[in-house]
Parts: C-alpha cells; sequence; structure tokens
C-alpha cells in the first residue's frame, strides 16, 4: 500500500478511536500505538508542552529523555518555530538530543491548537531518510484530531 493511502486509512481509523473517547492521555496513547504498529517506527509518542520544557507522555518503544528545553533538539525546534520538522539524517541536525543511537532519521509534528504549541508527537526511524512530505501531511492531519483536546 501507498504511503498516501495508508495514512488516509491510519486517520479513519484515529476518527473512530477519538469518538469513543475524550482522554487527552488514552487518545495519544492509542495514536502512538496506532502508527507504530502500522509503521514499524523504532520510537513513537508525544512530549508535552509544560511551561518552557516538553515533558515526555505515551510513547511505544525504548526508554526516552523526559525533558526538552524550548528550542533544544528536533522537538524543542519544532515547538519553537511551530511546523513540522523532518530530518533526513540526524547526526547532520545540529543539536540533536540522541535518546538512542539507533536512530537515524526522525519527524517532528506540533500539535497546534489556536497560535499555541501544546505537544509534538515524536517519530524516529532506524533507517535513514524514512520520513517526506507525505509523513509530514499525513501526520499533521492526524495530530489536528488531538489539539481540541487540550
Ligand atoms: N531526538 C529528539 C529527542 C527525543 S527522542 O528521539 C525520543 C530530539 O532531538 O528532540
Amino acid at each position: 500500500m501507498k504511503k498516501k493511502e495508508q495514512y488516509a486509512l491510519l486517520l479513519k481509523q484515529v476518527q473512530g478511536l477519538l469518538e469513543g473517547e475524550s482522554d487527552r492521555v488514552a487518545n495519544m496513547a492509542n495514536v502512538a500505538a496506532v502508527l507504530h504498529e502500522a509503521f514499524g517506527f523504532w520510537w513513537t509518542g508525544f512530549y508535552l508542552v509544560q511551561g518552557r520544557e516538553l515533558v515526555l507522555g505515551p510513547f511505544q518503544g525504548p526508554v526516552a529523555c523526559t525533558r526538552i528545553p524550548f528550542g533544544r533538539g528536533v522537538c524543542g525546534t519544532a515547538w519553537q518555530q511551530g511546523r513540522t520538522v523532518v530530518v533526513p539524517d540526524v547526526e547532520e541536525f545540529p543539536g540533536h538530543i540522541a535518546c538512542s543511537s539507533a536512530s537515524r532519521s526522525e519527524i517532528v509534528v506540533p500539535v497546534i491548537k489556536g497560535k499555541d504549541v501544546v505537544a509534538v508527537l515524536d517519530i524516529d526511524s532506524r533507517e535513514l531518510a524514512t520520513f517526506d512530505a507525505r509523513d509530514a501531511a499525513g501526520l499533521e492531519a492526524i495530530v489536528a484530531l488531538l489539539a481540541p483536546l487540550f
């Protein structure tokens, strides 16, 4: 199946999951699980804005860093810039925070409510250049469903 079709199906699946549940943590947990299973990513999860830091939220994968300052790493950069950041090779990204040395490429998609970033979805891959504009568009549509829960 093509990526675009896969994301269209996942969007429907997530819509269905969210219809029956309004709890933010429960829904973030299931969104992380759905994406992680569907694509076999290395790490899939959320960091939540708390003051001037991102704090680890629901995720799938190995143990991760718990706090990331504003503007730091890929996550802190996506938060600061309020836009999706695609990193084809984490070694080429200045300030990348290596929670796991196995991670080779990454995408971070902010969850935006109104004008504010309230959380980020972070996905890591063990392969280089896993993510592209199709992932950005697909993931942005999925996280948009979570924004009203904040
Ligand atoms: N690599 C991220 C840190 C989070 S872990 O990948 C789960 C970053 O540079 O922001």
